[in-house]
C-alpha cells in the first residue's frame, strides 16, 4: 500500500510538471495543448486519491482545509483547461486569442499557486 501511495505521489508531480512545463512552453503562444489538459486531469484524479490515503492514517491526519484548498483550485483548473481546449476547437483560427490566452495565464498561476500550497502550508503551519 506505501509503494502504491508513493507511486501516485510521482504521478501527482509529473502531472504538476506537465501543467507548468506545458504553459512554460506554450508562452509565446498560449493555448491549452494536451499536457496541461491531462496534467489538470490527472492531477485532480492522483490528489484525490492522496487525500484518501492520508485521511487514513490515523495517528497523522490531513489538514483538511489545506486540502480542500487545493481541491477548489484544481478544480477550477480542471475547469478552465477543459472549457478552453473545447473553445479552441470551435473557434475561426485567430478569434478570440486574447481571452485564450488570459486563461492560459490563469490554468499554470492557479497550479504554481498549488504547489506553493503542497509545500509552504505544511511548513509554516
Ligand atoms: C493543480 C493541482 C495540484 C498541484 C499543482 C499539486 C501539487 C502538489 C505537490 C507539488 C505536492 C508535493 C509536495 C511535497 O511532497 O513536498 C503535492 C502533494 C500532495 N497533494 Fe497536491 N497538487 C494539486 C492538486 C491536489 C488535489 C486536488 C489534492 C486533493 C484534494 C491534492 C492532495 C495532495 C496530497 C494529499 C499530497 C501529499 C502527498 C504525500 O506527500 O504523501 N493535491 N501536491
Amino acid at each position: 500500500m506505501k509503494l502504491f501511495n508513493e507511486i501516485i505521489v510521482v504521478f501527482h508531480l509529473l502531472g504538476m510538471a506537465a501543467i507548468v512545463g506545458g504553459w512554460l512552453a506554450v508562452r509565446h503562444d498560449l493555448k491549452i495543448v494536451p499536457a496541461i489538459l491531462w496534467g489538470a486531469r490527472v492531477q485532480l484524479l492522483t490528489g484525490l486519491i492522496l487525500a484518501g490515503f492520508a485521511s487514513m492514517d490515523k495517528e497523522d491526519p490531513p489538514n483538511n482545509a489545506k486540502l480542500g484548498v487545493k481541491l477548489l483550485v484544481a478544480l477550477v483548473v480542471v475547469a478552465l483547461s477543459e472549457s478552453t481546449w473545447a473553445a479552441q476547437k470551435k473557434a475561426v483560427a485567430g478569434a478570440a486569442q486574447a481571452a485564450v490566452a488570459s486563461k492560459v495565464n490563469l490554468v499554470g498561476g492557479l497550479a504554481v499557486l498549488n504547489v506553493l500550497i503542497a509545500v509552504l502550508w505544511r511548513s509554516y503551519s
